[in-house]
């Protein structure tokens, strides 16, 4: 049972409004929660220092225990008070990416509290670019633990209106800064060993991680794209669980573009009684004459599908419909953190 009362601060980032900012950072000095927008995604924070603070976010979202939480800072010099260790090439990943969509795992320091880290003898740390979300964490003074602000198990929210509808009377603040302009979460690369490993494919893609420390000094955590089993378990706890999940039920269309023309349509005509949802780009639609489709852009330019994927998923939801067809694209660049996202979202199941 919650009875949070909810305030919700609005904000234009390209105007910030410092008496706003303060009470937010206030918030979080005392204990409280704040949503706020990042780059990528509307983020729940916490003071990362206060354990009790940190139990709320777990809290609000239902989220399992396990599954550690990135903390965000505003100044360079914090990674110092976080971290037990930095390595050469998790500072080099720091210099060329932050502020921006990358969170970078290091070694633990003493002063996180287990809550943070589920356990783990690591952190994830990163620097967000979002106007608002920088302004707010230099003006908390504190790091600030944030996950996704939606409920566990449901897709990220790209707009305030999706952190309203989950997280409405259990925390205390949201700050309505507009869209998240990436639309899917941050790169997060494991680089407290020898060699970084990716461990979830974001707007920071593999090809530029490996620009900036050498084409074999980055890897892929192969677990990204496969069903996790015992022999490839993720390396990130959060993978293991059920995300972006609409209530439809999503499948991957595969293929080339007329495999994924034929597959759609078949599906169609084939299930009369179902409501079918199709989401796609400009190149496969404009072959499908259907009620309910969702346009994402071309697929040449793949930054508005990953901006955009996941308010479809919710808007297929309110549209009602059964079933999702998402064409598949290629997985390079951008398109991996897309297709690593669709994947889950349909439990690994594709036509
Ligand atoms: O873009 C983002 O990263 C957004 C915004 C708000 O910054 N945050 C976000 O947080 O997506 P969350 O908690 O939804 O996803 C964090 C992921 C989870 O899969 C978690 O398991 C993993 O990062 N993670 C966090 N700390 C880790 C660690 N020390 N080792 C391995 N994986 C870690
Ligand atoms: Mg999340």
């Amino acid at each position: 049972m919650f009875l949070v009362k909810t305030v919700i601060s609005s904000m234009n980032k390209e105007e910030l409004d410092r008496d706003k900012l303060k009470k937010a950072a206030e918030v979080l000095r005392g204990g409280g929660t704040v949503a706020f927008p990042t780059e990528t995604v509307y983020g729940l924070g916490a003071n990362a220092l206060d354990g009790a603070a940190i139990k709320k976010i777990f809290q609000a979202k239902g989220r399992p225990s396990d599954n550690p939480l990135i903390v965000h800072i505003g100044e360079m010099s914090q990674v110092h008070e976080l971290a037990a260790y930095v390595s050469p090439s998790a500072k080099k990943l720091m210099e060329a990416f932050w502020p921006g969509p990358i969170t970078v795992i290091v070694k633990k320091g003493q002063r996180i509290p287990c809550e943070v880290t589920a356990g783990l003898d690591t952190v994830g740390i990163r620097m967000p670019a979002h106007p608002i979300a920088l302004a707010l964490l230099k003006e908390a003074k504190v790091p600030v633990a944030a996950p996704s602000a939606n409920t566990s198990g449901k897709p990220s929210p790209t707009v305030a209106d999706h952190v309203i509808e989950d997280l409405t009377g259990r925390v205390d603040m949201i700050i309505d800064g507009g869209n998240a302009e990436v639309g899917v979460e941050s790169t997060v690369i494991d680089a407290s060993g020898d060699e970084a490993v990716i461990l979830r494919p974001g707007a920071i893609t593999l090809e530029m991680c490996r620009e900036v420390l050498g084409e074999d000094q980055v890897a892929m955590d192969p677990g990204i794209l496969k069903e996790s089993s015992k022999d490839l378990k993720p390396k990130s706890p959060g993978m293991k669980y059920t995300h972006y999940s609409p209530k439809a039920h999503v499948y991957v269309v595969g293929g080339n573009e007329e495999k994924q023309i034929e597959t759609m349509k078949n599906y169609i005509l084939d299930h009369p009684d179902l409501k079918v949802g199709i989401m796609g780009t400009k190149d496969i639609l404009s072959h499908i004459q259907h009620d309910y489709t969702i346009h994402m852009g071309e697929r040449k330019e793949l930054s508005y599908m990953a901006a955009n994927l996941f308010k479809a998923l919710r808007d297929f939801d309110k549209m009602g419909v059964d079933v999702i067809l998402a064409e598949a694209v290629e997985d390079r660049e951008i398109g991996f953190a897309i297709m690593n996202r669709l994947v889950k979202a349909a439990g690994h199941q594709y036509l």
